[in-house]
Order: structure tokens, then sequence, then C-alpha cells
């Protein structure tokens, strides 16, 4: 399949939705990572875009909406919470799970009762969405590599396997939505991002954090977010997290690090080691952080570089994003230093 590019121009946007409403597949800007869209309310278009990522059917999709008013045919109910949530957060990184309406599609939903839901700040996801219908996006990746927040990251994972990619530049986010399930007697993040726990609490009250956003699921143990089960944003390398002070860390480093390795650190571990060092941005600036860390892991592939080094990072604020996403990536591999 010849892959199409588009700008960000209207007139591009208007040749993404045609394609969009006769069933297509295109790869969408949002502020968090690119999004893979397709029209949410044709199922058979919708598989298109698991067969694209290799995605296992159980797996269910965000639908993304262009206006408020459009989540009441989705939903069944969209009770007061959530009401509080969409005011303060959306347009905006936020995904929220609600009993899904008989709208839904199984193959959005993957056969649960319930549907997430987000209402994106990108102007041009925002535009695609309003010139065709909500789109069900997944990030834009193969299934299990990082999620991609520039045009050549979707490129290089989409090209030929998709009908068109809208460049819109790199993502400003640089992570996934927050996904809340406001489905269960009390709240319950599931994925943090750039809407933070924090800010959830101080809106609507009482949240459960999932133990599957810091922790391996247990051996039986059923992923409240199908998501949560699968190797997720893993580079090729190994990723090896270390937990303890900044001196363990840079000792562990000096006495395991061999050559072909490197490390993943912060601005001001930078000259601290002899193996070749990609920082994440600031120590104490989870934004940046988040905003870089997939380019990150992708770089170390492109280096060919066989293992990497990662401290653990903070669990505050955007920063547990970070952390969630970097022990999967380590596929919860956590040295503990003295
Ligand atoms: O920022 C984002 O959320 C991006 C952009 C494109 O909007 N999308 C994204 O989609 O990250 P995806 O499919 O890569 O991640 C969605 C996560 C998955 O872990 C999935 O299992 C979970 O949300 N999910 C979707 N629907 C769900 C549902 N009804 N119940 C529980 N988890 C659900
Ligand atoms: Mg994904």
């Amino acid at each position: 399949m010849k892959t199409l590019l588009l700008s960000s121009e209207y007139a591009d946007i208007k040749t993404a939705a045609q394609i969009i409403r006769n069933g297509g597949v295109v790869a969408m800007p949002t502020e968090t990572v690119y999004g893979l869209a397709a029209d949410a309310l044709n199922g058979e278009a919708v598989r298109k875009i698991f067969r694209a990522k290799g995605r296992p059917a159980d797996n269910p999709l965000i639908v993304h909406i262009s206006e408020l008013s459009q989540i009441y045919s989705l939903v069944r109910e969209f009770p007061v919470k959530a009401r509080r949530l969409a005011e303060k957060f959306w347009p905006g990184p936020l995904t929220m799970i609600l009993p899904k309406s008989a709208l839904i599609p199984d193959e959005v939903s993957a056969g649960l009762d319930t549907v997430a839901v987000r209402f994106p700040s990108h102007p041009t996801a925002r535009q695609l969405i309003s010139l065709s219908a909500p789109l069900a996006a997944p990030s834009a990746n193969l299934s299990g590599s990082p999620s991609p927040t520039s045009l050549r990251h979707v490129r290089d994972d989409m090209d030929g396997r998709i009908d068109a990619i809208i460049d819109g530049g790199d993502c400003e986010v640089g992570v996934e939505s927050t996904v809340i399930t406001l489905a269960t007697p009390i709240p319950e993040l599931l994925r943090p991002g750039g809407i933070t726990f924090e800010q959830l609490k101080d809106t609507i009250g009482e949240i459960i954090i999932n133990s599957a956003v810091i922790n391996p699921l247990g051996e039986g143990q059923q992923a409240a977010s199908p998501g949560m089960k699968y190797k997720h944003y893993s580079p090729k390398a190994e990723v090896v997290l270390l937990d303890g002070d900044k001196e363990g860390f840079y000792e562990y480093i000096r006495k395991y690090g061999k050559a072909g390795e490197a490390v993943l650190c912060y601005n001001e571990d930078l000259g601290h080691f002899s193996l070749p060092c990609i920082s994440i941005g600031s120590e104490h600036d989870y934004r940046t952080q988040a905003h870089r860390l997939f380019t990150a892991l992708r770089m170390v592939d492109e280096e060919g570089i066989a293992k990497v080094y990662a401290h653990c990072p903070e669990k505050r604020g955007i920063g547990l994003a970070v952390y969630n996403r970097i022990i999967r990536a380590a596929g919860f591999n956590i040295v503990k230093l003295r």
C-alpha cells in the first residue's frame, strides 16, 4: 500500500477526512503522541487499525471526539465526576472510561462493556474529527514499540501499512493520555499521563491508583486495562532500571558498564560516565522528561545500543507517567542499589 504524506493545511485535512469516511486509516498528530485513526463507528475500518499495528484483538481503543456533545451518543452514563473532569481538562490529555452505548462496535471496546473517550486539544486532530467522525485511535506505533512523537517515528513504523499520515511536527506532551475509569464505584487511575494524579484528586476527590500502574501484574491477576498486560514501550535494547541514590547509580555503572552500552540520564548526570549518555532533561523537570522519553528510547535502537541503564524516576506529578513507561520498557527489570 502506498502511504500518502499530508500536511496540516486545511485542504490536506479534508483529504484525510475523506479517506476516513471511505473506511481508511490515517495517522494523525495529537498533543500526546501520534494516533492511528479510523471511523470509530465502522467496525470494518477499525479492524484495519489492529492489522496495521499487529495489535492483539482484546486490547480496546480510545474514541476521540471534537465536541463535548458527541459523548452523549457514545456512553450510557455521564456521571457528575466525569462532567467535572471534562469541564476542567477537556480538550486535553485525559481519557475517561465510561459504560458504552450500543453504538460502539465490539472491535473498539474489544468485547468490554465500557468505552474510553478522549477530547484532544490538538487543532489538527480536532479538525479531522469534525470533518469526518468520532475516531478510534491507538498510538501509531507497531504493537510493543515506543509510541511515536514525531513524523519520522510514524513513518518508520507505518509507511506502507496505512492510507495516509498527517505531518503535525513533534507532539507536545510526549507520553500518552492519562486514563481514568469512572465505571468503577471509586474512580481508578489506569495510566498516568500529562494530567496528573494530584490534579485529578483535586477535582473529584477519592481516586485509587491501580496497582498495575507501578507494579507488574501478578500471576493470574486480571488487567483493569488490557493494555497493561502487554510488553510495551520497549526498545530492542535491554533496559536496566537502577533504584537508589545518585552515588549508587554512578558507582554501579562505573563498575558494570561495558562498551556498546549507554546511560539514559538527566542533564545533571552528564559528565559522570564514560559510557555514552542520552539525557531526557533536567532532574526535576518531569514535563521535559515525558516529552523526550520515547525519542530517547527509539534513539537507543537507532544507535545499535545493546543495553541501557536508567535511574528510577520520581513518582510525583508527570514523573509518575515517566516512571510507568520506563518500568515497562525495562520489563520491570529493577536493580535495587544498596
Ligand atoms: O494519548 C493517547 O491516549 C493516544 C492518542 C493517540 O490519543 N492513544 C493511545 O491509545 O495511547 P492506546 O490504544 O495506545 O492506549 C489506550 C489504552 C490501552 O492500554 C487500552 O488497553 C486502554 O487504554 N483502554 C482502552 N479502552 C479501554 C476500556 N474500555 N477499558 C479499559 N482500558 C481501556
Ligand atoms: Mg499504545
